[in-house]
């Protein structure tokens, strides 16, 4: 296959509800050329049933883009891939590694590592329905599931499905007793399980998640025979050790990107968000660790969230933040 989607899958940032939105994926984008970028999840219930096309809405810039899907219903996974396919989506995701609510039609996110049949349904049923791969993001397992079995059979069953792709986080997730957030941390990684799946699976493309904190980690990771590294919280609280460097390091391409150079390019996509609706503070919410780690970090992130939640502020504001982070970097 080797599809540009799949090249682009060496690193790709994950799918995180509420953060990886569209303007905090233009950030990213400005950032590296090449990375991958997942959307939140988009519930398919919701684009189908409620017909929340506006769920749907990215950039030109943003591509490579991957829409991640929750769902458990085949036709109403399929209808909704159809939909993300059409809004012009690279890829289409099923979210089986959520620990979540369950919805009326069923169950979705980790509680589907227990289903492995449905899943394989609903992969048929998007693959049959969309030209772009439809990929999957899974935990090891969930609750007291052996993941020496259980991820080999997942595996076995979304590949006779169609499935060329799998992202797997590296911990499993406890649907009883745990929060999602603590379901991001207190499960144990393992990672030498996920390099065991590419060896057992050589014809797929396996990409790991879970805890990879620096670009070197995902590097190495690549290194030991993993085809993709997916990178969360890092790639969220600290955008430019993770993504400045990527291009060259990840995928042999481009040069090492300078944060300056990135939030300077975001200034017209603010104004022109801003004459749409957006307020600055949506925008610039995603952008508050840009210089993390870096001279005047601090002061850049104080101004941001002091000011730009007030009436009236516009991309000026942020000019002006970076004037603070130029004078300490000076
Ligand atoms: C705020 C937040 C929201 C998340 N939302 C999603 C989601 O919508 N879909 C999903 O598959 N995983 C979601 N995750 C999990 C991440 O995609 C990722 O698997 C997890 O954070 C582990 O990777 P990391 O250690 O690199 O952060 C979320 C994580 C965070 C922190």
């Amino acid at each position: 296959m080797n599809s540009f989607v799949e090249k682009a899958a060496r690193l790709s940032v994950a799918p995180m509800m509420d953060w990886t939105d569209r303007h905090c994926r233009m950030f990213h984008r400005l950032l590296s050329r090449e990375t991958l970028l997942y959307t939140e999840m988009v519930t398919a219930p919701a684009l189908v049933r409620g017909g929340a096309l506006h769920l749907l809405e990215f950039s030109a810039p943003e591509h490579p883009i991957a829409l991640q899907l929750g769902g458990s219903d085949p036709v109403e996974l399929a209808a909704a891939a159809k939909l993300g396919a059409a809004a012009g989506y690279d890829e289409i995701n099923l979210n089986c590694g959520c620990p979540s609510d369950r919805v009326q039609s069923g169950a979705f996110g980790a509680v589907l590592m227990q289903s492995p049949d449905v899943v394989a349904d609903c992969m048929a049923a998007m693959a049959e329905a969309v030209e772009v791969e439809v990929t999957v993001k899974c935990r090891i397992g969930v609750d007291d599931q052996d993941p020496e079995t259980v991820l080999p059979d997942f595996l076995e069953k979304i590949r006779a499905a169609g499935v060329k792709r799998v992202t797997i986080h590296a911990r499993k997730a406890w649907l009883q007793g745990l929060s999602p957030k603590e379901n991001r941390d207190i499960p144990p990684l393992d990672y030498d399980l996920v390099h065991r799946m590419k060896a057992a699976f050589p014809d797929m493309h396996v990409s790991i998640n879970g805890g990879i904190a620096t670009l070197a980690e995902a590097k190495a990771q690549l290194d030991a025979g993993l085809d993709g590294v997916m990178v969360g919280r890092a790639a969220y609280h600290q955008p430019s050790d993770i993504l400045c460097a990527a291009d060259p390091v990840i995928f042999g391409s481009g040069a090492v990107t300078d944060p300056f150079d990135a939030v300077r390019a975001m200034l017209p996509y603010i104004e022109d968000e801003m004459t749409k609706g957006a307020r600055l503070h949506q925008i610039t919410r995603h952008m508050l660790g840009a210089f993390a780690g870096r001279p005047g970090a601090r002061h850049w992130r104080r101004h941001l969230s002091e000011g730009a939640p007030r009436a009236g502020v516009g991309p000026e504001l942020v000019e002006e933040a970076l004037a603070l982070v130029e004078a300490r970097a000076a």
